[in-house]
């Protein structure tokens, strides 16, 4: 089957049919998290809370593992119908409809970092007369780089058709003034082959280490359960009680809407109605 590029332009492709899936379809929404999981680890943030963007964010899955790890953050995307997901979702983040390709509308030096989970790929991709995929993607790379602290990265999993578009991104992004490079998990997996791009604003750093370079396996889930526990340490388990107040507390710190917290609060339905 063509790619979705081919299919339509992505406030067409991304319908309200197209963003029921990602409410409902639970592979959709696994892998969704699983990649929005390695992107943040990439970004190599300190321990403290930041304030982050969501680049095609969507339904707001990625900025629901954002915010699970103590985050802020400002999601855009093209799609209304995607958007309305998020709000459904009743995520924290703020959301913004808008073209990635005309540039971000933010302060200069605002964000901490960025992720972007299957969005990129967009952009390069003519979907108008007028639409010329370098300049959009260069225009976007620039206001992106603007509004980005000195220190931040910008993370985004992406499908690249071939080489030539890595070198379009990759060239456009590095003209914006970002050093970096290309990440690959699980090269030698048809499957689980993953490609981040990793922007760093402040300067040229090594690039992390990709994973499973020498894993042949296909379909490897991205964190070992050694890894998954070292990162939960000192966090409260997602869904428990603990997990629900602290929620709740970073939605009254932005002022929305949260009921009270009862003795009642995160404890286990029955499951008989
Ligand atoms: C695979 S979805 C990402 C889903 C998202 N991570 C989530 O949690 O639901 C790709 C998203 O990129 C958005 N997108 C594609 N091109 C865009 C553009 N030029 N500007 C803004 N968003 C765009 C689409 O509308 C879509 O929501």
């Amino acid at each position: 089957m063509a790619r979705p590029e081919y299919q339509a332009p992505p406030e067409v492709f991304y319908s309200e049919c197209e963003a029921r899936k990602y409410s409902q379809n639970s592979r959709m929404i696994d892998i969704q998290v699983q990649m929005s999981e390695r992107a943040v680890e990439l970004l190599a943030l300190s321990d403290e809370p930041h304030f982050l963007l969501d680049l095609g964010c969507g339904s707001g899955l990625s900025g629901s593992v954002l915010e699970d790890q103590g985050h802020t953050w400002v999601g855009i995307d093209i799609s209304s119908a995607m958007l309305d997901v998020a709000l459904e979702r009743d995520v924290e983040g703020d959301l913004l409809l808008g073209d990635l390709g005309q540039g971000l509308p933010f302060r200069a030096g605002a964000f901490d970092g960025a992720v972007s989970i299957s969005a990129l790929q967009w952009l390069c991709n003519a979907d108008k007369s007028s639409h010329h995929p370098a300049k959009r993607l260069y225009t976007f790379f620039s206001s992106l780089y603007a509004c980005m602290n000195r220190t931040a990265r910008a993370v985004f999993q992406f499908y690249p058709e071939n080489s030539d578009q890595m070198e379009l991104v990759t060239s456009q992004a590095m003209r914006a003034g970002f050093f970096g490079g290309v990440v690959v998990d699980y090269p030698n997996s048809t499957k689980a082959k993953k490609f981040f791009l990793v922007l760093m604003s402040g300067g040229a750093a090594p690039l992390p280490k990709p994973m499973g370079e020498s894993e042949e396996k296909e379909g490897i889930s991205y964190t070992s359960k050694r890894e998954q526990l070292k990162k939960m340490r000192g966090k409260p388990l997602k869904k428990s009680r603990e997990w629900i107040l602290e929620k709740k507390e970073r939605r009254r710190r932005q002022g929305k809407p949260t009921r009270h917290d009862t003795k009642y609060s995160g404890r286990k339905r029955s499951g008989r109605f």
